[in-house]
């Protein structure tokens, strides 16, 4: 090999250096540079160089050392950056780094059990579209035309729908109680279903309220369905979501699909009761709204209120969730926070 060619050779195995091993730089050291080193070597042959090319050698050969230092600068820095060999034994007691595991949502999880409550009461699971008609949204559920939640104020109406039902007020919907109307519409008592879903409200939003939320809708529709039974079927619900302990009470309320209607509270879990921010110092927390179904309603979908009769109730899932997981403000569930998420990682908060 010429003198060009080795000098090519002792460049390619500079560039290729690895840092492999903890004396890698050292030992690149004494290879290139060392006295007897490939570039040491190189430099020595210089002396032998006709004069008139020694010029044109002796900038070839500095460069050579010049990127063989610079080599030994980088593995040097890259080596003491790698992580300390272990030395002595292994401890096999030190815990395992964690593993980052995926989780359901808070919200998924809270509708899971309340589903998974119902079903074991024999109610099957009834969805209907998020984007729905002035008919199935208010209409059917008796809200008479100037009702204030048909207002701009409240509801966001959705334009530019083409075919069956253009310009008939198109919305999100601002409650599942539409799906009721459409169960009621297609089926024939006994009707016993939940509707968890998406539902939108025009709400600013803060801690307390937010422009999209979720609920679960309940619908009970047979013969002499009493309000006793709906009485009876919250309070297992509550204590079965909450423990024994925990108590319902029944508020007279009014809507406009149910009669008699009622709000429900139940006891503060936050503080059993004693008092705090959550239940205002009251020991009790409002939870959903229910009531029998309005006869007026039962016929607008077609069952006939002389024979059937029925129980309804729409609670808030995150309302439900704040008071299992104490979440303190509402934004947090949809800012997608991981450090918020993974704390609902394999079941960490499951009861
Ligand atoms: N739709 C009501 C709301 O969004 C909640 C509700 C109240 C649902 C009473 C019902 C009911 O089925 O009977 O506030």
């Amino acid at each position: 090999m010429n003198l060009n060619e080795r000098v090519l050779a002792v460049e390619a195995e500079i560039a290729a250096a690895s840092a492999v091993g903890a004396d890698a730089a050292e030992s690149f050291r004494v290879t290139m540079l060392g006295r007897n080193g490939k570039v040491t070597v190189l430099l020595d042959e210089l002396k032998q160089v006709p004069p008139e090319e020694k010029r044109i050698w002796g900038q070839r050969l500095n460069q050579l050392k010049h990127a063989a230092r610079l080599r030994w600068e980088e593995l040097k820095a890259t080596v003491e950056a790698l992580p300390p060999v272990p030395t002595g034994t292994v401890d096999l007691t030190r815990p395992a780094l964690r593993e980052p595991v995926g989780s359901l949502h808070p919200i998924s999880l809270v509708r899971q059990r309340i589903t998974g409550i119902f079903s074991r009461l024999g109610y099957t699971v009834s969805q209907g579209p998020e984007v729905e008609d002035d008919h199935h949204n208010f209409g059917a559920l008796n809200f008479p035309p100037d009702h204030p939640a048909r207002d701009m104020q409240d509801t966001f109406f959705v334009q530019g729908i083409e075919g069956p039902g253009a310009g008939d007020g198109w919305a999100l919907r601002t409650h599942t109680s539409s799906v009721q109307v459409r169960v009621m519409e297609q089926g024939k008592p006994p009707i016993r279903t939940i509707s968890p879903g998406r539902v939108y409200r025009n709400e600013a939003i803060s801690a307390r309220a937010h422009c999209m939320f979720h609920q679960v809708e309940g619908l009970y529709v047979d013969k002499d369905v009493s309000f006793a039974e709906l009485k009876g079927t919250l309070d297992h619900f509550v204590k079965t979501l909450f423990g024994p302990g925990s108590a319902i009470r029944l508020r007279p309320s009014y809507f406009p699909f149910t009669e008699p209607s009622a709000e429900v509270d139940m006891s503060c879990t936050l503080c059993n009761g004693e008092g705090c921010t959550v239940c205002k110092h009251s020991g009790w927390v409002e939870i959903m709204g229910c009531g029998m179904v309005d006869p007026a309603v039962l016929g607008n979908c077609g069952i006939d209120p002389a024979v059937y009769s029925g129980f309804a109730f729409g609670m808030g899932v995150e309302r439900i969730a704040q008071l299992i997981y104490r979440v303190p403000d509402l934004r947090l569930y949809w800012e997608n926070d991981v450090r918020f998420l993974e704390q609902f990682a394999d079941g960490a908060f499951r009861s």
